[in-house]
């Protein structure tokens, strides 16, 4: 296992290249828990990688690292309002040491800051370890169900408060 400090950092264009590996990696690691397949991502060239990498005004990707090496990753997503975390994942060697708090709770400051109250994602019903892990992080099942057939079962909702530290400057 692999434990010490956690850097929790935003990702840009120019790290297209750690972010295409780990999000393959993640691809390869857990098909079952994401939407994207790892087939899918195989054709993407670098424009692509660089662009989802860079993020936008609603989206933001993180990497959690230990020293150089990617420990895990998330993004944040505020395309249909509510802000919605996917692409979650720790790699195996570091599960059980607290990335996971650190990507959510990262995620939630920068939702936090934009004026967000809540924020929701979606975890399949056979991902128990998931499910019990955004539990722990003051996840709530909001009972909406939603099938895709990549993940093999259906999808539970999931929401959690969070406090708005948005400063209106009007
Ligand atoms: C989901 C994921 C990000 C969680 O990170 P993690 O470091 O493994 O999470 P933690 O170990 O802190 O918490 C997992 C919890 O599930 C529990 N758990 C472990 N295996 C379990 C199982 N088979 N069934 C139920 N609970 C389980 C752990 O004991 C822990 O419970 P606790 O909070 O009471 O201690 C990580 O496991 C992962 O990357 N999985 C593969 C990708 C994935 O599923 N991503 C989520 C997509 S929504």
């Amino acid at each position: 296992m692999t434990t010490g400090e956690v850097d929790v950092r935003p990702t840009s264009a120019r790290d297209w290249e750690v972010y295409r590996a780990v999000r393959q990696a993640m691809l390869l690691d857990a098909p079952d828990a994401f939407l994207q397949t790892f087939a899918a991502t195989v054709s993407y060239g670098e424009d692509t990688w660089r662009s989802q990498a860079a993020g936008g005004p609603e989206v933001q990707s993180w990497l959690a690292w230990r020293g150089d090496l990617p420990v895990g990753a998330i993004t944040a997503l505020t395309r249909d309002g509510a802000p919605r975390l996917v692409a979650a994942w720790v790699a195996g060697h570091a599960r059980g040491t607290g990335v996971i708090e650190r990507l959510v709770e990262t995620a939630i400051t920068w939702a936090a800051a934009r004026g967000f109250t809540t924020i929701v994602l979606g975890v399949s019903a056979r991902n128990p370890r998931a499910v019990a892990a955004y539990e722990r992080l003051g996840f709530v099942d909001t009972g909406e169900r939603t099938s895709h057939p990549q993940m093999k079962d259906c999808e539970i909702h999931m929401a959690r408060a969070i406090e708005s530290t948005k400063v209106n400057s009007a």
